[in-house]
């Protein structure tokens, strides 16, 4: 027999749209066995919104709880774990209240506001011994197990320099002001909505990495460029070295005024590279190119495509599955320690770059 979560959902926005409608791709499609899931409630800031997602999206099933607030999820003894949706600056106090209510957690990313509110958030995942992890669905995709084979069984020899972009033109200037891409409060911009996939390129291609053995990045430097509209940044770049074992450095980027870059991302290793093609949050294939001997010419080229019925999100949802059934409080692919590196690392670019949330918008304070 399958091991069925229940879920409660918390907002009706695009991404809990996604991820409700994998949740109902049956689990034999992929070949899971072990696990399946079941969405119990669904909880939003009016019951006509709940209602509403819930015909949409849940085929109007009646056994489904339409809920006014959140609070309401959080309080349902159906639900055994929380899907949290909601804009960045909300998932803090979202999954605290979810937490002390006893609910296991999914969180969207950008994890928190700043790296303070995610270990404080982890410190009561421990303290109440539920399951926590950022919503890093990327981590889990066929692809990326594969890729992250091919990267360390030794051929490519250790990763040097790693290129990742990953941008979308939001027009924001047709936007309103409280639009959660334009919103300080709501924690606006490119780096903390668009930034956590580069930056998962580089946690999962050197961070992941044997040779880097666990190692922190060993510095970071950014570069922000603000709005003409808001004050949150539009266009963000900014480097991470891995030098305690590696010699290895990531150059990231985003924008929300811009196309995507066409490369993707590209890993670029002694005796080769990996080309991951857009969208890098949920790349369709991967390029291999091996040398003919460190820094030589391409010899062989191998490309690996990827299709599965659904849109992603459900392999996320089958590790949450997985390490609740086995009693984890986290997940071994995606730690904890890997969203606070994240989340630190978002800190100190904000820092350099001079984009302040507004006062009031951080919970915990980032010196903590
Ligand atoms: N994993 C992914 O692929 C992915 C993709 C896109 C976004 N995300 C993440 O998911 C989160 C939400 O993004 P989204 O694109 O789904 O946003 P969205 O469409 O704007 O939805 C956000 C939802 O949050 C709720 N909400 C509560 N307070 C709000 C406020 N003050 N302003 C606006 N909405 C509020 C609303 O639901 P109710 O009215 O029902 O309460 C709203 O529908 C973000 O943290 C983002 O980074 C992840």
């Amino acid at each position: 027999m399958a091991f069925e979560l229940r879920w409660g959902i918390i907002s009706t926005g695009r991404i809990a749209m996604e991820f409700v409608k994998d949740l109902l791709v049956d689990p034999a499609s992929r070949d899971v066995t072990d696990v399946a899931h079941k969405v119990v409630a669904v909880g939003s800031r009016s019951t006509e919104s709940a209602q509403k997602f819930i015909d949409a999206y849940i085929n109007g099933d009646n056994n489904v709880k339409a809920y006014g607030s959140y609070a309401e999820v959080f309080a349902d003894k159906n639900v055994d774990a929380v899907y949290i949706g909601t804009p960045h600056t909300l998932h803090y106090e979202n999954a605290v209240e979810a937490l002390n209510a006893g609910k296991h957690v999914l969180c969207e990313k950008a994890t928190t506001s700043n790296a303070a509110e995610t270990k404080s958030l982890i410190k009561l995942a421990k303290e109440k011994k539920l399951f926590f992890m950022e919503a890093l669905w990327t981590r889990f995709h066929p692809l990326t197990l594969e890729l992250k084979k091919i990267a360390e069984e030794g051929t490519l020899g250790d990763p040097v320099v790693l290129h990742a972009d990953l941008s979308a033109d939001f027009h924001i200037e047709d936007k309103p002001l409280n639009h959660r891409m334009l919103d300080p409060k709501l924690g606006g911009g490119a780096l903390l909505d668009l930034g956590p996939y580069p930056m998962f390129w580089a946690m999962l291609a050197l961070y992941e990495h044997p040779s880097n053995k666990n190692a922190r990045p060993t510095s970071v430097t950014g570069s922000i460029l603000k709005s003409t509209i808001t004050d949150v940044d539009a266009s963000t770049s900014w480097t991470v070295n891995f030098t305690e074992h590696l010699k290895a450095q990531a150059i990231l980027s985003c924008s929300m005024i811009a196309q995507t870059a066409h490369f993707g991302a590209v890993i670029r290793y002694k005796k080769g590279n990996i080309k991951v093609a857009t969208p890098i949050f949920r790349p369709p294939s991967f390029t291999v190119e091996y040398f003919d001997g460190p820094g030589g010419n391409v010899v062989r080229e191998e490309t690996r495509s990827f299709s599965y019925v659904g849109g992603g999100w459900h392999f996320e949802a089958d590790e949450v599955a997985r390490c609740i059934k086995a009693g984890k409080i986290e997940s071994d692919l995606w730690t904890h320690e890997k969203t606070i590196i994240i989340m630190e690392t978002f800190d100190e670019v904000r820092r350099q770059g001079k984009y302040v949330l507004p006062e009031g918008v951080e919970k915990v304070d980032r010196v903590q």
